[in-house]
C-alpha cells in the first residue's frame, strides 16, 4: 500500500468505528465509551524463580554477547518458547547454538514440559560461551551441545524428535530437513529462521511446500522471517 492511500484508509477505518459506537449508543441508549487503550507489547513475565533465573541470563546475553553472535531477536526467541511449550515438546533439536540465546528461550519450554534439548554448534568459542550461559541459567541438566559439522553430528540421533529448529548455514538446512524428517514425530514442527527472499534457500522452500506430508506457514515476514513446518498426523 503506498502512503497516499493510507490517509483514506485511516479515514474510512476512523469513520466505520465512530458509527459502530453510535449504533451501539442508540442500541443502549448510553453515551459513547471511549474505548480504553491498551499496546500491544508483551513480555515474558517470570512466575518461578527458575524462569526468574533463564530471564536474567536471556537478558544478560542480549545486552552483553549479542555482538557477532547471530542471535534471534527476543520476539522470536518467545515464539520458540511457545510453540514448543504448547506442543508439549519432551525433546527439541536446535541446529545453531551460537552462544546459546536461542536455546535458552527454548527452555523455558522445556522446564516445564520435562523434556530435554539437544543443539549442534560448529564454533568452539561459541559452544563454550553457550555452555558457560547454560550453567548460569541453571539448565545444563537438560541441554546437551553437540561440537562439530552437524551434517555429520545429527546422523547420530536416533531419538524421536518434536521440533527442531534451523538456524546455522541456510544452503544446509535441506540436508538437515532430509537428515531430521524421519526422526520428527507426527504432530511435529520443523522451524527454520531467516526464511526471507534474501536468506532462504530456495531448495528448502520448495521442499516444505510441496510435501503434502508437511503443513508449512511463514510469520514474520516484515522481520526475521520463520517458516514453520508441521509434520501432520
Ligand atoms: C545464526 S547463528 C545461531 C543463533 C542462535 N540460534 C541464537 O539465536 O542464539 C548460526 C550458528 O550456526 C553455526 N553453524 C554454522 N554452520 C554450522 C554447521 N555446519 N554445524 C553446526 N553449526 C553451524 C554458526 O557457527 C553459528 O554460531
Amino acid at each position: 500500500m503506498n502512503h497516499r492511500a493510507i490517509v483514506p484508509v485511516q479515514l474510512a477505518l476512523t469513520l466505520a468505528f465512530a458509527t459502530s459506537l453510535r449504533s451501539e449508543a442508540q442500541t443502549t441508549g448510553a453515551p459513547p465509551q471511549p474505548r480504553p487503550r491498551v499496546t500491544f507489547e508483551a513480555q515474558t513475565l517470570p512466575d518461578n524463580p527458575t524462569e526468574e533465573r533463564i530471564l536474567a541470563v536471556l537478558d544478560d546475553v542480549f545486552r552483553n554477547q549479542r555482538r557477532g553472535s547471530m542471535s534471534v531477536p527476543p520476539e522470536d526467541g518467545r515464539i520458540l518458547r511457545v510453540l514448543a511449550e504448547s506442543i508439549g515438546a519432551k525433546h527439541v533439536v536446535e541446529v545453531g547454538t551460537s552462544v546459546g540465546y536461542s536455546a535458552l528461550w527454548m527452555t523455558l519450554a522445556l522446564v516445564r514440559t520435562g523434556g530435554r534439548l539437544t543443539t549442534y554448534e560448529i564454533d568452539p568459542g561459541r559452544a563454550a560461551r553457550a555452555r558457560e550461559n547454560f550453567a548460569r541459567a541453571g539448565v545444563s541438566n537438560i541441554v546437551t551441545l553437540v561440537e562439530g559439522d552437524a551434517h555429520q553430528t545429527i546422523t547420530q540421533l536416533k531419538e524421536p524428535v518434536d521440533m527442531v529448529f534451523l538456524d546455522a548455514d541456510k544452503e544446509g538446512y535441506i540436508d538437515y530437513l532430509q537428515k531430521l524428517l524421519p526422526l520428527v514425530r507426527p504432530g511435529g514442527l520443523i522451524v527454520a529462521h531467516n526464511m526471507t527472499e534474501r536468506m532462504a534457500d530456495p531448495r528448502y522452500v520448495t521442499a516444505i511446500t510441496t510435501n503434502p506430508a508437511l503443513e508449512t506457514i511463514f510469520i514474520n515476514m516484515t522481520g526475521s522471517g520463520i517458516g514453520i513446518t508441521l509434520k501432520k498426523r
